[in-house]
Formats: C-alpha cells, structure tokens, sequence
C-alpha cells in the first residue's frame, strides 16, 4: 500500500465497532491499493476493550495518539459488562475524554433518505422522500460536561443527583458559525433550537444566534424553534430542514430521532471537528451514531454503513478527497439499489430485497467500488 502522510487513529472499540470497522479496513486496503489513497494508521483500545486492559476506558498514550493523528476513526463503546463500572470509568468515559480534549465541539449528523430505502422507514414514503437534513451538534459543553454535578445528600438527608448546563457565549458562536457556513453550501437554511422558553442557556444561545446571524450571516435564512417543537416537526415534515443547529444533549436525543427518518441507525455516520489551526487542519473524529449494540454484536448481523459512510465523511473532511468520499457514497447507495439488506433495514416492504450479514454487506461495497472504478 502506498505510505503517506496521512495519519489514522483506528479506535474500534466494543460491541459491533470491531465487526464494522473490520468492513473498513477492507475499503481502506482497496482505496490505498486501487487509488493510492494510503494511510499510517495507528490501532489502539477505547471503552471496556481499554477498561479491561489498563483499568481506564482511554489510556493517556491512546489520548496523546489522537491528539496527534490528522484523524480518528471510531467505532463504539459499552456494554453490559461494564454497567456496573464506577462512573468515572464508564466506557463512554473514553469517548467523552476524547471529544472534549480534542476540543470536538461541532458535530455534523447528517441524515439523509436513500431512495432505495423511502420504504424502511417508519415514515410515509412521501414525508421522507429526498429528505436530506443536517443536524450540527455541540459536543463538548452543556450538560455533558458542565460543573458541579455529581450526587450529594442534601438538608433533608435525601439523596440528590445533579448536573449542570452551561454554555458560554464563545461556545455558542463558534457552533452557530459551523452551522451558517456549512448551510451556504446547501439550501442556505439554520434552523436553531434551545428551550428558550424555560432555560437561561437557551435565551443566550437564542440571542447569540441571532446577534452571529445579523453580524456575518445575513444572507441565511436563520429561524428558532423550541427543541420540543422541533421532535415534532421532524415527524411532521422533516422536509422544511435543511441545517439544524442545538446542544449537546438536545443534538444527542433529535440525532437519534432524525436517524429513523433513514430507516436505520445503522445508515448514520457523524464528524466532529475541532476549529481550524494556523495551518487550517481542523482535529476530527469520525464515528457512526450508532452504540456498540450489544445484542448483536459478535453474531455478523451489525451493518457496516454507518462506519463505512463515516469514513467517507474523514476522507472528505479530513483529508479534501471529495472524489473518493463520493465513490465510497455512491457504492453504498448502489449496493442498496441493488437489494442488499442487512437486518436492521428489513422493515416495511421487503420484496426484491437480499438479506446479508456484516461480512457480506462490506464485500458488497468493495465489490460495487471494483465496478465504478
Ligand atoms: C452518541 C452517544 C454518546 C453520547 C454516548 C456513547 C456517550 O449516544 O454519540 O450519540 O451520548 O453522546
Ligand atoms: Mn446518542
């Protein structure tokens, strides 16, 4: 395989991320042998995979090779082994350091309506159709991560529990910006969404939005919504989106509900993206939106898009190869076309369909690139 310098982090993890990846590693073998698109990749343990060998779901040397590498491809963390973990070792830990150390703070979900698949989701063909939505998360303040939380016992001897919101008015612009950049390349639409109608973060990321909006945006359509709202339009008419900006935790919960709009959690991939340095490079780690699926995983039943799709989005993002991202898009898209299903995506009208396990999914792929290539 050509040598580059292109520096990978592969973080496989646990549950299905190893299965899926290793479908990865076979487009990343053809990309390197077919198109000289090489990488220097480094394999390292996340979550309970890291938990179990270290004692800590991100050793500080895996840490160090993240912030080194041009990019990180991630799998997933967790699993019922590690429930009973102390809270400080979940292995959500590991990607939660990762995020917040690598300074990830927008995190671009697209989710996009293959028109293969109008019929897997639990929509109405005609409500998702063409549907091509993009949903910028904060990811490295709010909830997840703001001070004080923890549990004590209060006055009353009760027990409590709490975390605290909190934004920054820095925290707020900079993700906005993502946002109104990106929708000038696309239908030119920000939709933000808070509960400014009972949180004092919402009011500021309101009036911050509003205030980025009117200094350098002027020229995007910008509207608000509550985030409750919003849960119901995207089940309404998911079609009035175009770019939609939130919170850690509101990005969390939508995500997930945009991603069944596609039919399957399994589809999603996601980038989270650092600010730009000097040189322009920009920190990034690609993963799918999906967990580690403890109930399937080991069995070759997880699908591997998501990952592969993630990747597609490091090679565009990270690396400025829109030409292979869209070989690797229109692959998947065709593979689908042609009636390749994994369990995930078999719902709804299924005539004309191929059921098929991980490893099969990922030959597909591979076989589909040899063909366009
Ligand atoms: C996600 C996941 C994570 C999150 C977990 C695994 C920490 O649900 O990426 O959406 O809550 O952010
Ligand atoms: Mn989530």
């Amino acid at each position: 395989m050509a040598s580059s310098n292109r520096n990978l982090l592969v973080l496989p993890g646990d549950g299905i991320g190893p299965e899926v990846m290793n479908e990865v590693r076979k487009i990343i073998a053809w990309m390197g042998n077919r198109r000289a698109v090489g990488f220097d990749i480094k394999e390292d343990l996340v979550g309970g995979a890291a938990l179990d060998k270290h004692g800590v779901p991100l050793a500080d040397d895996t840490m160090m090779l993240a912030l080194e590498a041009d990019a990180v491809l991630f799998g997933s963390v967790g699993g019922p082994k590690w429930d009973t973990a102390d809270f400080s070792k979940k292995p959500e830990r590991g990607l939660l350091r990762l995020r917040k150390e690598m300074d990830l703070f927008a995190n671009l979900r697209p989710a996009k309506v293959f028109d293969a698949l109008v019929d897997a989701s639990s929509l109405k063909p005609e409500i998702v159709k063409g549907l091509d939505i993009m949903i910028i998360r904060e990811l490295t303040s709010g909830v997840y991560f703001g001070e004080p939380r923890g549990r004590q016992t209060n006055a009353k001897g009760e027990v409590e529990a709490f975390d605290t919101q909190r934004y920054t008015v820095g925290e707020i612009r900079r993700v906005c910006a993502v946002a109104f950049e990106l929708a000038r390349k696309r239908q030119n639409k920000v939709l933000s969404a808070e509960k400014a109608n009972v949180m004092h973060t919402g009011v500021l990321w309101r009036e911050e939005a509003t205030k980025l909006h009117k200094e350098k945006y002027a020229d995007v359509k910008l509207e608000h919504m509550y985030a409750d709202a919003l849960a119901m339009q995207l089940l309404r008419q998911p079609n009035q989106f175009d770019v939609i900006v939130t919170d850690n935790l509101f990005g969390d919960i939508l995500s997930d509900e945009a991603s069944m709009l596609t039919g399957s959690l399994g589809l999603l991939p996601s980038a989270s993206l650092g600010a730009p340095d000097a040189t322009g490079r920009r920190k990034a780690l690609y993963e799918p939106i999906h967990g580690s699926a403890p109930d399937i995983a080991g069995k070759g039943l997880a699908n591997p898009i998501a990952e592969t799709l993630s990747y597609a989005m490091m090679l565009r993002y990270s690396f400025d190869l829109g030409k292979e991202a869209d070989l690797v898009e229109t692959a998947v898209e065709n593979v689908l076309k042609a009636g390749y299903r994994t369990g995930d995506l078999l719902v709804g009208k299924t005539d004309g369909t191929k059921k098929v396990g991980t490893q099969e999914m990922g030959d597909a792929i591979v076989k589909e690139l040899d063909r366009l290539a």
